[in-house]
């Protein structure tokens, strides 16, 4: 067979690091704090409340295809208990599979071959994957080191005639940068004054540090034309169970139903349950969510600058984004495939994460949402290394 078997649209996309990042962890007996999952389960009570929906027979056939009556109900009322958005649980909530199949099934949705997609760049991996899939052109627009703020001129510059929609992620992974309420209103000026739609990513709003998580689809003109998408993985610590959900005017939320119904139709029933109960925890729930990785996130950003890295402090996410050239080192891949035999830590190049290389090129991250002891471990480690 001469022809290349993957779809070209996708040639040169996938990328292979964390697999092998996660193998390299494993031979080296390094500490990983590579991929972002914590090594802590979520509450006890919503895991119980799980093996009961399974034990009493809820969820265990296909539930319903915008996912279940009372999943649905609690999705809206979080949207109006944190963002004073009303949502109608019966026409404007979709529950997909995790927020990665939400960006998929948007995407594939809504954007039509030809079709120009603006994102920040460095971006979530399945962001180009996706947008590939959908036949779309992307049009990064890159966050720039140490403060990693949307350059609107940038945006503006980007919109072209074939501009479908602006793909944006705040809090940002792998940066940290949490948007500002000036920068989302002059993202959404330029949404409205193009009639552009816009997919926000937004799985990472209760663990904001400094600033606050605003919605874009809440802001004025903007409800119409966005998906706000928000998944259980990062807020309640089940990243296995794959429970993501959209929430958008009716329309949106019809068409992007259209693609999910052929991606997997229907996921997990009984998680679904489990996660109605969970978003449904009293505030203090969520306040310990970015209050139990704050000392976390300055543990490790200190002991990373004393190790030597220079050090960009996120005021959202659990990922910290360091420079190497303190070092003497220039390539992150290089970096990071030398570190678990080194320190014993493995790390992720932030360049697979952008188009334009040159500006993620001496770029690491580090993900903390990790036990205090194993960042402890990591960072005794990294004092090993000698910066220049
Ligand atoms: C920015 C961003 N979006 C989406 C996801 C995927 O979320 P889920 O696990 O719900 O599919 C992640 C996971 O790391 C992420 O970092």
């Amino acid at each position: 067979m001469n022809r290349p078997l993957l779809n070209r649209r996708l040639a040169g996309l996938g990328t292979t690091i964390f697999a092998e990042m996660s193998e390299l962890a494993v031979a080296t007996g390094s500490v990983n704090l590579g991929q972002g999952f914590p090594d802590t389960d979520g509450p006890a009570e919503i895991a119980r409340a799980a093996a009961d929906a399974i034990m009493s027979g809820r969820g265990n056939q296909y539930p319903p295809g915008a996912g279940i009556p009372e999943l649905r109900a609690a999705i809206a009322a979080h949207q109006r208990r944190f963002y004073d958005v009303p949502v109608d649980p019966d026409t404007e909530v979709l529950v997909t599979a995790g927020a990665t199949e939400a960006i998929a099934a948007s995407l594939l949705a809504l954007v039509e071959p030809g079709d120009e997609v603006i994102a920040f760049e460095p971006y979530y991996d399945s962001y180009a994957a996706c947008i590939a899939m959908a036949g779309g052109v992307r049009r990064p627009v890159t966050l720039r080191a140490p403060d990693f703020r949307p350059d609107l001129d940038a945006v503006r510059a980007a919109i072209t005639s074939r501009t479908r929609l602006i793909l944006l992620n705040s809090p940002h992974n792998p940066t940290g940068a949490v948007f500002t309420r000036a920068e989302l209103e002059a993202i959404a000026g330029l949404a409205c004054e193009h009639d552009l739609l816009v997919i926000s990513d937004e799985v990472y709003e209760h663990m904001v540090f400094t600033g606050q998580h605003i919605p874009i689809g809440s802001l004025p003109g903007m409800r119409e034309r966005t998906v706000s998408i928000s998944s259980a993985a990062k807020t309640f610590s089940f990243t296995g169970w794959k429970i993501g959900w959209i929430t958008a005017s009716r329309e949106l939320v019809a068409a992007v139903r259209a693609v999910k119904q052929f991606l997997t139709f229907v996921n997990g029933g009984p998680f679904q349950y489990a996660i109605a109960e969970a978003l449904a925890l009293p505030g203090d729930y969520f306040r310990s969510v970015a209050g139990g990785l704050l000392g976390r996130r300055d543990l490790m950003c200190d002991g990373l600058a004393e190790a030597g890295f220079e050090v960009y402090r996120p005021a959202g996410t659990y990922f910290i984004t360091t420079d190497i050239r303190p070092f003497g080192e220039v390539s992150g891949p290089d970096f990071c495939r030398k570190l678990p035999y080194e320190a014993g830590v493995v790390a992720i190049p932030s360049v697979v994460f952008y188009d334009n290389t040159e500006a993620g090129q001496f770029q690491v991250r580090f993900a903390f949402c990790k036990k205090e002891e194993v960042l402890k471990e990591a960072l005794s480690r990294l004092s090993a290394l000698r910066p220049r």
